[in-house]
């Protein structure tokens, strides 16, 4: 931990490394249709996914986050870790429920660091750019790894194609530290509604949910429910990011959604009446990532060159609690 205070009202935290992983192993609509009752016509019109990365059967979540890292590593050089004093991985597919995800990777390399999970389902690495940007700009951290990590295929269950057709496994890094003007992390947006708990959830510890819900033994997900929730938090969401930061949404070069799925991200491109050019699709290659999946985004945006220096991103996820999350964030320097 680092507390300077000098600066500390001038300083604006944003997100100068950035690091992704998929898993090889790659299972797509055909190969699911040998395996259950779906079809690639049902996924592709109702989801928008073709095709997901899933993890080998003796790689997890950690596996997946150190991937992450090492291709941040790749992509940045050695120093880009330098001083990095807190790691977050956001995920609820951790190897254990104790110790931390966040604590193997502070081991594996060998930060000087604190370390801790974060579950907020798939809004978790927006919460965790939230946290980081709090840690950072109050002078108590100087460089903040955000990792968002799942190996969700492991809990799905394959005998269900309502849900069993939607994941993939993956993850995604960024380093957040301070940053000069124009850059950062202009507004972080986020919310929750423990009111829709049963809408999606897996088991623990506990029996049941408040309401009396038995707690499922694999992820159950009423996904009807989900839908409507997704669309409307989208807007409202992103309309309160957007004010925050003080832009509208012409002002935003790339809409980087959640990527659970088409239908959803189209309504919401349509709500905020961006043409079809300024919005990252990714879920037709990794089905939903969960955590890892605006990291991931991101990351093709940035390797298929559609991400510049001052662009101004809005980012937006919703997931199980419920909750969600938005954010502005202009890319850079650099
Ligand atoms: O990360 C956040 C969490 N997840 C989400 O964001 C998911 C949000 N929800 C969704 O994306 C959509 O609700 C789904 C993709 C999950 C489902 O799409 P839908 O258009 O809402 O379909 P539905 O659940 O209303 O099901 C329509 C039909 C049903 O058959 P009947 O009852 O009409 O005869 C299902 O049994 O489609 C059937 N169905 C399938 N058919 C073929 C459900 N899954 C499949 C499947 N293949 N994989």
């Amino acid at each position: 931990m680092h507390d300077d205070v000098s600066n500390r009202s001038q300083r604006r935290a944003g997100v100068t490394a950035l690091g992704a992983y998929a898993p090889e192993r790659i299972v797509t609509n055909q190969d699911l249709e040998a395996m259950m009752d779906t079809s690639d016509e049902w996924i592709t019109t109702r989801t928008g996914i073709k095709r997901r990365h899933l993890a080998a059967d003796d790689e997890f979540t950690s596996d997946l986050a150190f991937r992450a890292v090492e291709n941040l590593l790749a992509r940045h050089g050695d120093d880009a870790l330098a001083g990095v004093d807190m790691v977050i991985v956001a995920t609820h597919t951790p190897d254990a429920l104790f110790p931390a995800t966040a604590a193997l990777v502070q081991d594996r390399f060998k930060l000087a660091a604190g370390a801790f999970d974060l579950l907020a389902a798939c809004p978790g690495w927006l919460y965790a750019l939230g946290i980081a940007k709090g840690l950072v700009e109050s002078g108590q951290c100087r460089k903040v790894l955000a990792i968002g990590a799942e190996a969700l295929t492991k809990i799905v269950d394959w005998t269900d194609r309502s849900t069993a057709v939607l994941f993939g496994d993956g993850a995604g890094a960024v380093v957040v530290e301070a940053v000069p003007e124009p850059y950062g992390l202009r507004s972080v947006v986020l919310g929750a509604d423990g009111s829709g708990a049963q809408h999606l959830h897996k088991r623990a510890v506990g029996r049941c949910l408040p309401n009396g819900d038995p707690l499922a033994e694999t992820l159950y997900m009423n996904g009807r429910e989900v839908f409507k929730f997704a669309v409307r938090v989208m807007n409202t969401a992103t309309i309160e990011a957007l004010e925050k930061a003080g832009l509208h949404s012409d002002d935003i070069r790339l809409f980087v959604p959640h990527q659970a799925n088409l239908r959803i991200i189209e309504a919401a491109r349509e709500r905020l009446e961006l043409p079809r050019e300024r919005v990252v699709v990714t879920v037709d290659e990794y089905g939903n990532n969960s955590t890892a999946s605006i990291p991931l985004a991101l990351a093709k945006a940035v390797d298929t060159g559609r991400v510049q220096s001052g662009d101004h991103l809005l980012l937006v996820s919703f997931g199980a609690g419920l909750t969600w999350a938005a954010s502005v964030l202009t890319w850079g320097p650099g």
